[in-house]
Order: C-alpha cells, then sequence, then structure tokens
C-alpha cells in the first residue's frame, strides 16, 4: 500500500532544538500529511558540519533532540521513516555525482546560501562544504524519490537547485527517470522573532522552542517586542507588524479568534496594556504546546526507543537509496 502512494521527503539540520519557526514553515504540514503521503524525514546531520564542524557534541546531541521534536509534534513513527543523513552513505554517493553537474558559480549564487554568509557575518570563511548545501540537500531528496517537500520559504531556492541537477540527469538519460520535487511552504512561511526580527532563529536569540517550559514560554512572551512608540496602555497601538498580533494570528484557535479581533480593537484604540494581551498570548502557546510537550516528555524518558525508530528507518532509506544510486550511476557512466 505505502507504495503507491506518494512520497514527502523532508527534514532538519539538527543544530539545536526545533522551534515555533519549523512548526509554522514545515512540521504542521508534516503532521497534517503522514497520512496521505509515504514520508521520510532526514535529520541532515552532516549538513550541521557546515556551520558546526568544531562542535560535535552539539550535532551528536542535537540529533536526538530533532527526532524528539519531530515525534512530539505528532509524526506517528508507525507511518513515517524517520532516518539520519549519514547513515545512508549513498547520498554522499549522490551528492559526489551531483557536484559534476553545477558549476562552481551557479553555487556561489544560491540566493540562501548567500543570504546565510551576510547574516551569519561570515565574509570569506567559510567551508567548501557550506557550498556544497544545497547540492546535499539536492542528494537527500532525490536519494528516496522525494516528491514534495515541505519547506519554509527560505528553502525554495534549494528546491529549485535540486530540479536543476535532476533535469540534467534526466537528459542524459533520455526519460524522466528522477522525479522533479516541488516545495510545499508552510501557511506560514517564515515566522517573525520575539524581537520582531522577520525571521526567528537560533543565533538570533529570539525563538520560542517547542521544549520550552512553561514558565520559560511565559517569561519569553512577557518579554516580547510590541509597538516600540506605545508607551502607555492607553496610547493606541499598532498591530501590523507586532509580533505579539502576529502570534494571535498564527497560533489562536477558532475559538480564540473572536477574542483576538476585540483585542486588535482595543489595542488600536488605547483600551487595553501590553500586559494583558501578552498573558493572553502566553496562555494559547502553553496550550498549544501542551500535548508536543507531553509527548516530549515520554520520548525524553524512553531515549532508546527514538534509537530504535531511527535505525529502522535508516534501513529503509539505505534500502531506497541504494535503488536510486544504482540507476544514476549507470545513467552517467559509472558501472562496470
Ligand atoms: N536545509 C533544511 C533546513 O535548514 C534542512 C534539510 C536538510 C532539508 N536536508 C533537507 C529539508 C532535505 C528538506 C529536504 O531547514
Amino acid at each position: 500500500m505505502a507504495e503507491q502512494k506518494k512520497r514527502i521527503l523532508t527534514g532538519d539540520t539538527p543544530t539545536g532544538k526545533l522551534h515555533l519557526g519549523h512548526w509554522v514553515g514545515t512540521l504542521e504540514n508534516r503532521v497534517k500529511l503522514q497520512d496521505e503521503y509515504d514520508t521520510f524525514i532526514i535529520n541532515a546531520d552532516t549538513h550541521a558540519l557546515t556551520t558546526l564542524s568544531k562542535d560535535p557534541a552539539r550535532v551528536h546531541q542535537s540529533v536526538l533532540e530533532v527526532a524528539k521534536d519531530n515525534l512530539a509534534v505528532g509524526l506517528d513513527p508507525e507511518k513515517v521513516t524517520m532516518f539520519v543523513e549519514s547513515e545512508v552513505p549513498e547520498i554522499y554517493e549522490l551528492a559526489a555525482i551531483f557536484s559534476m553537474y553545477v558549476s562552481h558559480n551557479e553555487a556561489l549564487r544560491n540566493p540562501t546560501v548567500k543570504d546565510e554568509i551576510k547574516t551569519k557575518g561570515m565574509g570569506d570563511i567559510y567551508s567548501l562544504g557550506f557550498i556544497n548545501y544545497p547540492i546535499y540537500q539536492a542528494a537527500d531528496i532525490v536519494s528516496v524519490r522525494g516528491e514534495l517537500v515541505p519547506v519554509g520559504v527560505d528553502q525554495e531556492a534549494h528546491l529549485e537547485q535540486t530540479r536543476e541537477i535532476v533535469r540534467s540527469i534526466n537528459t542524459i538519460a533520455g526519460s524522466d527517470m528522477l522525479i522533479e520535487p516541488k516545495a510545499l511552504v508552510g501557511r506560514v512561511g517564515k515566522l517573525m522573532g520575539t524581537d520582531g526580527n522577520p525571521k526567528m532563529g537560533k543565533s538570533l536569540g529570539n525563538t520560542i522552542y517547542l521544549s520550552d517550559s512553561e514558565e520559560e514560554i511565559t517569561k519569553k512572551v512577557m518579554g516580547m517586542y510590541t509597538d516600540p512608540n506605545r508607551i502607555h496602555p492607553t496610547d493606541p497601538g499598532k498591530v501590523e507588524g507586532n509580533p505579539v498580533f502576529v502570534y494571535l494570528d498564527v497560533f489562536a484557535n477558532e475559538h480564540e479568534r473572536m477574542q483576538v479581533a476585540e483585542y486588535k480593537e482595543k489595542y488600536t484604540l488605547g483600551k487595553v496594556g501590553d500586559i494583558e494581551v501578552k498573558k493572553f498570548l502566553a496562555g494559547i502557546l502553553n496550550n498549544f504546546i501542551s500535548p508536543i510537550r507531553e509527548r516530549r516528555t515520554y520520548y525524553d524518558n524512553n531515549t532508546e526507543e527514538v534509537i530504535k525508530i531511527l535505525n529502522k528507518g535508516n534501513a529503509r532509506a539505505r534500502e531506497e537509496a541504494q535503488k536510486t544510486l544504482s540507476q544514476v550511476k549507470k545513467t552517467v557512466g559509472l558501472s562496470i
């Protein structure tokens, strides 16, 4: 049965725990589509070395954190195949082959890569592997023949790179041997940070983690950036671009929407203070995260089970990757 379903391949780079930005960009779609698609989730640990090559302990630990986060949000280990990139060496072989089909200039022009060099202040000190990042990602996707790739909006450039590689190989094959994958961008492609920065990111220190405690979430929400021009609760406030209201729009459920609308009106008129709205938001976020936290606690207490899930996934992903690799090798002339 599973074989007849279309495939999802998506995943995360284990550089730390996952946060609300990951939820809206990709995790929400993973959970929603896990029945409809044969879903593969890659834990891209080799990708993590692009920025953490000198911090092996963090990479190692984050693999489990990220696996637990995926299980905690509600991915069913009986349905989805969760695997670790470095356990499927065929991905490296594919990436090495793919790199022959991407020009040096094209690799340097990737807008997401360029953006990261800028925001992380890397200057010209980045590894060859960092520039190769999108090519490895193409290998991740193609290895298990992923068709749909739920991701945040910043990943679209990598998907375009993947399609270009697929087209090059297909041209040589003279057939549609490999599938051109499509990105599926989440309900909110990019979530603002608690500080009002357009992107939530670990390195920016403006995140709310899916594994944060109730106290941590409340503290972070109470410290959130709002409308800088508003000093007193009686000052008319701005709702647009105000992270507190951005989050309310994203995380309030149907029942809470009416109240959100009321708060927006009052805020605009200067009839409610920041503290009251923030308390309302903290409650909403804690309600949303509470079942996630519960499952997370279970997996924290059962790490062995998580490792078993990954090992089972590694075996299945590897089998699929071997099939793909042998087709690709034959196509490009690498067989005896
Ligand atoms: N680059 C993705 C991110 O930073 C993670 C990732 C690695 C990925 N390999 C992938 C996503 C393959 C989709 C498909 O979030």
